[in-house]
């Protein structure tokens, strides 16, 4: 085997340039804001961390190509420097990938144009893999840094404690591996102070300022409802603070690709019509019924379902199962108790996109004096600012003490409820 003293000169410029990319790409990773006003940061990440991907492909082409220098040490620290090196080669490929798979999993669906030229199709992955890869992609960006440690530390040790000249095999000579050691962390702690700085400078002005899409957010007009019902902690205070209420920082998490919202959500007037039906099997048959008052306060941006603030009010009275004696039943102790507890009220608490246009929305339902966390799914249809909503959500009537007597004794643990109605913002 022919034996070389040093690395080529190709895979020397491969390692600082991926080197260095790869130490802005981390910083601009955890310092880009994580919604729609870090849209520009989001495009140069995948941008660089494409071309992060094509050059490690590059490089690994070479290394497979090329007579490497043969290792300076064995035992255990050989060992450790070894690992090292292809952990880094692993990590230099998945980091891209799992990044490429969070983007491509994602519900919303925002295209990549990679420095504003070429486009990158989506990888052929459901949304289910979307959380998965996202935490794939956050904890291996800490096992980048830790690998970044162990190799700066074994490489400074190489230099001042053995002194063995190993440094001058990544470059000219050791001071130009300081120089670009130097330069390296230069490099990831400009950008992680840059971006961090210029995000605070941003959070400043008003949303409206920058948002990308203006028309698909109607101007709020609040229903006329809104103080009629216990919802206002709830409801955002659009009079007081209308623009900090969709400001970014106040959404959670959101997606990054949510468009900015222009304003608080629009809020929801339910046109009459609508239907909120319930069903529950009794001893084998369906046992179907209905609610006939019932109002929502909705404020809710399709495009920006994180932003939601979502109260139904039901009257419990108003529960009919289309016979007087059961209904009479329905309002007694057993059941409802609708003297004590007139209302049931479920309060949004998260509303996110399943896919396209359908939903579905965490939320506390208080019923018969419990509160409990109660899931409801639902699909819009329609375009604008009129909108038909349909939707469903399983109850676990037990769980609220509804339906304790022996009258209940037959029916089922869970209660099938369905709405469907319009509203217009
Ligand atoms: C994120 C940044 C870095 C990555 C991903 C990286 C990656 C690598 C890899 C994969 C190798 C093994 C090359 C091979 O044998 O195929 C290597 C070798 C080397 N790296 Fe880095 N490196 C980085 C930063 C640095 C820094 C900052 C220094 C300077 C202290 C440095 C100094 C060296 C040296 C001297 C070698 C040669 C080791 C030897 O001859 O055994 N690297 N690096
Ligand atoms: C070597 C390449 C890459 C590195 C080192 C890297 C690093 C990072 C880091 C450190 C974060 C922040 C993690 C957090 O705060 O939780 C991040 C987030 C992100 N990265 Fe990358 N990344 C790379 C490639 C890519 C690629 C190729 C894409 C897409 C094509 C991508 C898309 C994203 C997205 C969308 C986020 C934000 C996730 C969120 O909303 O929290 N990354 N990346």
């Amino acid at each position: 085997m022919q034996a070389v003293e040093r690395y080529s000169k190709g895979a020397i410029a491969l390692h600082w340039l991926i080197a260095l990319a790869l130490a802005g790409e981390i910083a601009l990773g955890f310092a880009m804001p994580k919604d729609a006003s870090g849209f520009a940061e989001y495009q140069l990440h995948k941008s660089i961390g494409i071309t992060i991907l094509l050059l490690s492909l590059v490089r690994l082409g070479w290394r497979f190509t090329h007579v490497q220098p043969v290792p300076l040490e064995g035992g255990v620290t050989g060992f450790l420097a070894k690992a090292v090196h292809v952990g880094f080669y692993a990590f230099m490929i998945a980091m891209p990938l799992t990044g490429w798979a969070l983007v491509s999993s994602d519900p919303i669906d925002v295209p990549t144009v990679l420095f504003g030229v070429v486009p990158l199709p989506h990888l052929p992955l459901g949304e289910e893999w979307n959380h998965l890869s996202h935490e794939a992609h956050e904890w291996l960006a800490w096992g980048g840094l830790a690998l970044f440690a162990l190799h700066v530390v074994g490489a400074l040790r190489h230099h001042f404690l053995l002194k063995d000249g190993l440094l001058a095999r990544m470059g000219p000579n050791a001071g130009a591996v300081l120089a670009m050691l130097g330069l390296t962390l230069a490099l990831g702690l400009g950008v992680l102070f840059g971006v961090a700085q210029d995000r605070d400078m941003q959070i400043e002005p008003p949303a409206q300022q920058t948002a990308p899409v203006a028309e698909a957010t109607p101007s709020p007009t609040p229903t006329p409802t809104a103080e009629e019902t216990a919802s206002e902690e709830a409801v955002p205070k659009e009079e007081d603070e209308p623009a900090e209420e969709a400001a970014p920082e106040e959404v959670g998490e959101p997606e990054m690709a949510t468009p900015e919202p222009a304003g608080p959500p629009p809020s929801w007037t339910i046109q009459p019509g609508g239907a909120l039906r319930f069903s529950v099997d009794n001893a084998g048959s369906a046992l179907n019924g209905s609610f006939g008052t019932w109002r929502g306060d909705i404020m809710m941006d399709p495009e920006a379902p994180e932003s939601a603030a979502i109260t139904i009010t039901v009257d419990l009275a108003s529960a009919s199962l289309g016979d007087a004696t059961q209904d009479s039943m329905l309002s007694g102790a057993d059941f409802f108790d609708t003297s004590s507890f007139p209302q049931a009220t479920w309060r949004s608490t998260e509303v996110r996109r399943v896919s396209g246009n359908r939903y579905e929305a965490d939320g506390t339902l208080s019923l018969k004096g419990v509160s409990r966390s109660q899931r409801i799914s639902f699909t819009l249809t329609g375009n604008g600012n009129a909108r038909t909503v349909e939707g469903s959500a399983t109850i676990d009537r037990n769980a609220f003490g509804v339906g304790t007597g022996s009258s209940a004794e037959n029916l089922a643990g869970s209660v099938r409820v369905t709405f469907t109605f319009d509203a217009t913002s």
